[in-house]
């Protein structure tokens, strides 16, 4: 077990500013800034429904998942062809370095592109080539999770996974999103067990805001390998127990959970009891362009809410490396990396 040595308060920040870490839970369509929302749709000739950058950002004010998703879906109306999904993707990936973020899993919703009638081809390329301009360029490994739309059917889901299969190199594994009370995961078990079959590997958002039944359902039905969100869980006793012992991640986003009103403040958020309780969290921005902060922001306002420490600092970078699929040889690398950024840390006491 690596020892973390215990830091100022006031140097705490800077710590988790620098340290090293991997990002798991990010619609990269969540990271459409507003003022890129209105490049592209000059760029392109897509009229939008607000005056400008301000009017839109104004907009930004949610009362639950569905209000965000609204929102979320004509901001994605804007993107047309290979370059626009490049463009979207290579932004976050320099936000992702200025965060110290050595590991980026990007989730995206290939439905809501070609439903509009863009390629395939032009999702699928321009984002994986921002994923290899961000390992050649900035030194970030990434790769994509394939997410299908809950709201959706399952044929619809099985349609767009068969049509991903010419890429199949390309995304590493699925996800589900979208509006998640009244679609519980076991809607989408044939589709899951068909990517498992591929290799690919499997995720799914539960217990943002649908029942734990929705986590229990993720995990039996589909049997994913980490739960996106996964906050209702502290309803259910013995989830709570099964996801200690299981070891299962979570990748939790509490600035997320604050914006689309889950929990009152920051400070009522449970992040604290799932470390105590011993489950494998994650911290994770979700849709940082609508929520008001990338990967840092996150892990700043929330250590601040809730007097967190250094040892939990580490133990959730440490989680995110090593609940991501990056390579064990990677793993290896990142959390040499992360050992030694808290040790050179700790010796500048
Ligand atoms: N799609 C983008 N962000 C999402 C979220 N927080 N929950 C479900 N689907 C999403
Ligand atoms: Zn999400």
């Amino acid at each position: 077990m690596f020892k973390v040595h215990a830091i100022a308060s006031h140097r705490l920040p800077e710590l988790l500013r620098i340290m090293p870490k991997a990002e798991l839970h990010i619609h990269i369509e969540g990271s459409l800034e507003p003022e890129l929302i209105f490049a592209l749709a000059q760029r392109n000739g897509v009229a939008l429904p607000y005056a400008d950058v301000a009017a839109l950002r104004s907009a930004y004010a949610f009362s639950n998942l569905q209000s965000f998703l609204d929102l979320y879906y004509a901001g994605a109306s804007v993107l047309l062809h290979e370059q626009d999904f490049y463009d979207m993707a290579w932004a976050y990936f320099l936000k992702a370095k200025a965060d110290h973020v050595v590991r980026a899993e990007l989730f995206f919703d290939p439905q809501t592109h070609t439903a509009r009638g863009v390629p395939m081809a032009a999702v699928i390329e321009g984002l994986s080539r921002a994923c290899h301009d961000a390992q050649a360029q900035l030194g970030i490994s990434a790769d994509l999770i394939l997410c299908f739309l809950r709201h959706l059917s399952e044929e619809d889901a099985l349609a767009t996974l068969e049509a991903a299969l010419h890429w199949r190199d390309r995304f590493i594994g699925v996800g589900l999103d979208s509006s998640e009370v009244g679609h519980p995961p076991e809607k989408f078990s044939r589709v899951f067990a068909r990517a498992r079959g591929l290799g690919l590997h499997v995720v799914a958002h539960a217990g943002e805001e649908g029942p734990p039944a929705y986590i229990w359902s993720a995990l039996k039905d589909l049997q994913v390998e980490r739960i996106d969100h996964g906050v209702q869980a502290i309803h259910d006793a013995d989830l709570m127990k099964h996801l200690a012992a299981s070891q299962v991640p979570l990748t939790v986003c509490p600035l997320s959970n604050l914006k689309l009103c889950v929990f009152k403040s920051l400070a009522e958020h449970t992040l604290g009891q799932m470390l105590d309780a011993g489950l494998c969290v994650t911290l994770n921005s979700d849709d940082p362009a609508y929520f008001g902060g990338y990967l840092n922001d996150n892990f700043l306002q929330t250590f601040a809410a809730l007097h967190l420490n250094a040892q939990q600092a580490y133990k959730l970078a440490a989680n995110s490396i090593e609940a991501s699929f990056a390579s064990e040889e990677q793993k290896h690398h990142f959390m040499h990396q992360l050992k030694q950024c808290f040790q050179s840390f700790s010796e500048q006491d």
